[in-house]
């Protein structure tokens, strides 16, 4: 018995937010943004659009996308770094109930941009433990709220989004999720960190001041770091498995920076034709990001059942993983 993804699904807000835009608000320019991130527009989700509003538009595709209706659905775990309230209810139970979900276990996951790859080691772990049947996952970011708009440094980097997917149990290996490894350091954490608005620097008035609820960058180091653990991530996954990247169909790595794709894809051989590229339109989606991608090639038709996905994330923590994938959905 195997995990596998069965379908996906995404949500993108209509707000577009473009380089030019923030001509008018920092001191940069469309030039300097494309050359060093390859980013050129992302998504701004509504005031009155959460987190949870947007995972549960991506939910509802995904679920009407695969061959199961919603009252099959016993585990949902939603990964985001932009949690509707800090504390509680947890996000994962918020896009159940908008989802019509009922009665099952939710929960959240917190691994920033690695998200929705932990979440798949989750369920695959439910799935072939025999717990669960099918499982929701979602990565889910309203990062908006959570940036310094006068930092030109991380202002830039960073979008709205939502993607999903169904988890569900195959006797086939051609449609399995094959392998996950994933693992972290917090010996990186301030290198990529919303410092305030939690136990350590609660929502106080003079934290707030200092503006420690936003996103903080070291980018040169995060940098520098990603592009090494996104390549050993990539070599070690292949080895274990006993797979050449020639095999690979489709390879998504977490869209932050088209360089630092770039400097993963030429270190490691793939061709751009099999790679998927999302970041110029979303810029980074944190933990949608992944899904997001997966959905962008599937609407595209590039990818079919039983196709070869290799994933491969990064993040805050600093967390990461990667993932063999064969698509199991129609
Ligand atoms: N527009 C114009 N100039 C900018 C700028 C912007 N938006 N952001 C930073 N700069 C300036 C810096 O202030 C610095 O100026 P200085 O030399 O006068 O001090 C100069 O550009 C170079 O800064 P540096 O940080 O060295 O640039 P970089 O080439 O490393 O690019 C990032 C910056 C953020 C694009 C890059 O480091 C990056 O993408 N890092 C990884 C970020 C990431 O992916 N994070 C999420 C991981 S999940």
């Amino acid at each position: 018995m195997y995990a596998s993804l069965k379908s996906i699904g995404s949500f993108v807000p209509k707000k577009i937010m473009t380089n030019k835009d923030f001509e008018k608000i920092v001191d940069t320019s469309d030039e300097w943004i494309v050359q060093r991130t390859g980013i050129k527009e992302r998504r701004i989700a509504a005031d009155d659009q959460a987190t949870s509003d947007i995972g549960a538009l991506a939910a509802i595709k995904a679920i009407e996308r695969s061959n199961i209706s919603k009252e099959d659905i016993d585990l949902v775990i939603c990964a985001t770094l932009s949690p509707d309230h800090l504390a509680m209810p947890s996000t994962a139970c918020l896009i159940s109930q908008k989802a019509g979900i009922r009665n099952v276990m939710a929960f959240d996951v917190s691994a920033a941009c690695s998200g929705f790859v932990y979440m798949l080691s989750i369920a695959k772990a439910f799935i072939e433990s025999g717990a669960k049947k099918n499982i929701l996952i979602v990565g889910a970011e309203k990062i908006s709220p959570l940036i310094d708009y006068s930092d030109r440094g991380t202002c830039i980097l960073f979008g709205d989004g939502a993607g999903a997917a169904i988890i569900g149990v195959t006797q086939d290996k051609n449609e399995a999720i094959l392998d996950v490894h994933a693992s972290a350091d917090g010996k990186y954490a301030d290198l990529l960190i919303t410092p305030g608005c939690g136990s350590k620097y609660p929502c106080r008035a003079e934290n707030v001041n200092d503006k420690l609820q936003y996103i903080k960058m070291s980018g040169n180091e995060v940098y520098k770091v990603a592009v090494r653990t996104l390549t050993k991530d990539v070599v070690d996954i292949l080895k274990t498995n006993g797979i050449t990247s020639n095999e690979i169909d489709l390879f998504v790595p977490h869209q932050a920076n088209l360089r630092i794709i770039e400097a993963v894809r030429n270190k490691l051989n793939f061709p751009a034709e099999k790679t998927i590229f999302t970041v110029e339109k979303y810029g980074n989606t944190s933990a949608a990001s992944i899904p997001m991608a997966i959905n962008d090639a599937y609407e595209e038709g590039r990818l079919k059942k039983g196709d070869l996905m290799l994933l491969d994330t990064f993040g805050g923590g600093f967390t990461w993983a990667s993932a063999l994938v064969r698509f199991g959905g129609n």
